[in-house]
Formats: C-alpha cells, sequence, structure tokens
C-alpha cells in the first residue's frame, strides 16, 4: 500500500504540472474567465482519474508522458463536472478542495462559463495531442461517458433522486454507474486505447473501472456521512439535507461498508488475467475502500 501511496503522489504532482501548463494562461483576456478556469481545476483534487488512465496505460506500456494530455483531458471533464455540480441549481455548495467554490469565489455566470469552457478544452486537448485515428476515438470514449448516456443522464437521476426516493438498489446502483463510474470506465478506456489493447483485455479494465468508479462513489456517499468538512475539503452531510437518495438511505452506513467491500473485492476480480503487471492498479480497490479524505 505504501508503494501505491507514493505511486499516487507522484502521479499527482505530475497531473498538476500538465494541467498548469494545459490551461490557459490567467492574464488571457477575460482574465477573471481565465483565472477562475484555473482556480477551479488547480490546486487541490486528488487526481485519481487521471492516475487511473496513467496506470492503464502503463498496464499496455504507454508512456506517462504520452498519456498525460488524455489524463488531464479526464481530469478537467471532471473538474467541469464539479463546478457545475456545485451551482445552486444543483448541489448548492459553498466548499470545494478545501476552498470556496467557483460559483461562491467567482459568482454563478462565471462558474457556468468555467464548466462550459473546461468541457471544451478538454475535447480540443484529445484532438490537438494525438494523431488523427488516436484521437478519434478517444475523443467518442469521453464523448460517450461524459454526455446523455453516461455522466450527465447520472446527475440527472441524481437531482430527480432529491423529489422523489428512489427506492430501490438497482436504480441506485444506476446511477452511480452513470454519474461517476462512466468516467472511470473511459479513463480506463482511453489508456487501453493508447497502447492498443485488445477488445478482450479491454472489457476487462473497463469492467475494473466500473466497479472502482461503484466503489468510489459508495465511499464518497459514506465519507458525506461520517466525514468531517476538515477531513474532505467539503461541507459534510449534505446529502442528506437535500434528501437525496443514496445507498446510505437505502442501507445505512454499515451497510454501504458492506456493499462497497463487495465492489472491491469485485473490481480486483477482472484483472485476474493480468497477473503481476496490475499489481499496482490491483491495490487501487482496498485504497479506496479505507480512504478518509
Ligand atoms: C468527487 O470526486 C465527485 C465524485 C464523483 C464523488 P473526487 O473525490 O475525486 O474529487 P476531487 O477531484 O478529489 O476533488
Ligand atoms: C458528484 O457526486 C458526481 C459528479 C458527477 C460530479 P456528488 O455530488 O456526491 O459529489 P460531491 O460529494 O459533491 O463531491
Ligand atoms: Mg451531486
Ligand atoms: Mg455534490
Ligand atoms: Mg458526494
Amino acid at each position: 500500500m505504501e508503494q501505491l501511496l507514493a505511486r499516487l503522489e507522484e502521479y499527482r504532482q505530475m497531473v498538476d504540472a500538465a494541467l498548469d501548463d494545459f490551461l490557459p494562461r490567467a492574464d488571457m483576456t477575460p482574465a477573471t474567465l481565465h483565472e477562475a478556469m484555473r482556480y477551479a481545476t488547480l490546486g487541490g483534487g486528488k487526481r485519481i482519474r487521471p492516475a487511473l488512465v496513467l496506470m492503464t496505460g502503463e498496464l499496455f506500456g504507454v508512456a506517462n508522458a504520452d498519456a498525460m494530455p488524455a489524463a488531464c483531458a479526464i481530469e478537467i471533464v471532471h473538474t467541469y463536472s464539479l463546478v457545475h455540480d456545485d451551482l445552486p441549481a444543483m448541489d448548492n455548495d459553498d466548499l470545494r478542495r478545501g476552498r470556496l467554490t467557483c460559483h461562491k469565489a467567482y459568482d454563478e455566470a462565471t462558474a457556468i462559463l468555467v464548466g462550459d469552457a473546461l468541457l471544451t478544452l478538454a475535447f480540443g486537448l484529445l484532438a490537438s495531442r494525438y494523431p488523427p485515428p488516436a484521437a478519434v476515438d478517444l475523443i467518442q470514449i469521453v464523448a460517450r461517458a461524459a454526455g446523455h448516456a453516461g455522466m450527465i443522464s447520472g446527475q440527472y437521476m441524481d437531482l430527480e433522486g432529491e423529489r422523489r426516493r428512489l427506492d430501490d438498489r438497482d436504480t441506485i446502483e444506476l446511477m452511480y454507474a452513470l454519474k461517476t463510474s462512466e468516467l472511470f470506465v473511459a479513463a480506463c478506456r482511453v489508456g487501453a486505447r493508447l497502447g492498443g489493447a485488445k477488445a478482450e483485455a479491454t472489457a476487462k479494465v473497463a469492467a475494473f473501472g466500473k466497479d472502482v468508479g461503484l466503489l468510489f462513489q459508495t465511499v464518497d456517499d459514506i465519507l458525506d456521512e461520517t466525514a468531517s468538512a476538515e477531513q474532505l475539503g467539503k461541507n459534510v452531510r449534505q446529502d442528506a439535507a437535500a434528501g437525496k437518495s443514496t445507498i446510505i438511505m437505502m442501507r445505512g452506513v454499515v451497510g454501504a461498508q458492506d456493499q462497497a467491500a463487495v465492489y472491491a473485492k469485485r473490481a480486483d476480480d477482472n484483472l485476474a488475467d493480468f497477473g503481476a503487471a496490475a499489481a499496482t492498479l490491483l491495490l487501487l480497490p482496498q485504497y479506496l475502500l479505507t480512504r478518509q479524505k
């Protein structure tokens, strides 16, 4: 586990440096917009999704430097989703990554446009940093995951679940799969595509990504209930306050922990065929299961 933590820290530093480079300069006109894009993206964030791109890439022989633009594109899509997720019309949160949310530090209109600009930037990055055949595939992978048949449907179900209780396990799992796993699956698919992985191997890492995403959202919901704002860098007990339909409401914290352990085990089972090459990746679910922030 020490080994994984050290790797994640290395990835985080590499990703932060690359993001700094890919984002527009803060003095570009209009400066407030560009400053706000940088504010939302830099200076916080665990960078789990880009780490997954880099690790999956490594599994298929891709150098970190070659996977980095795609890793950053996924992190930029994720950051846009957080900026919009925090808006008053959605989760209405004031704190993100240990500081004011984008719409609180700036204003709502700026945060909406920051989200729009980040989402677009991510696709521009994929289009400009990879040769045409790979670029088209990468764009398709990310567009599917981030779009109406992926993350957006999940976010929509999450909001519907405030007004009307989603009260069966399958529906809640579907919501998590869409709002969170889709981007984790995309991270794994992107790594596999860059490494020219065959369909069977791609399917295995995609299944891993799905379970890791389900695990990640389940633990996010547990931490919302049990952790502190200092730990998480975001306000807690927000899901209950908003009346959201979550696995916690359905099964309680203990039931959710049991389910998270099932996802963690299932995640690793998908990688059985890769043997020692997947050793570091195999540690990720256990880490995400026990994370405290
Ligand atoms: C938060 O994601 C949103 C969820 C899908 C639960 P992270 O917990 O990865 O947020 P950052 O990027 O580290 O801030
Ligand atoms: C966010 O889920 C999922 C996204 C796709 C952004 P949450 O609403 O639970 O994420 P946090 O708790 O605000 O980070
Ligand atoms: Mg939300
Ligand atoms: Mg939220
Ligand atoms: Mg949450």
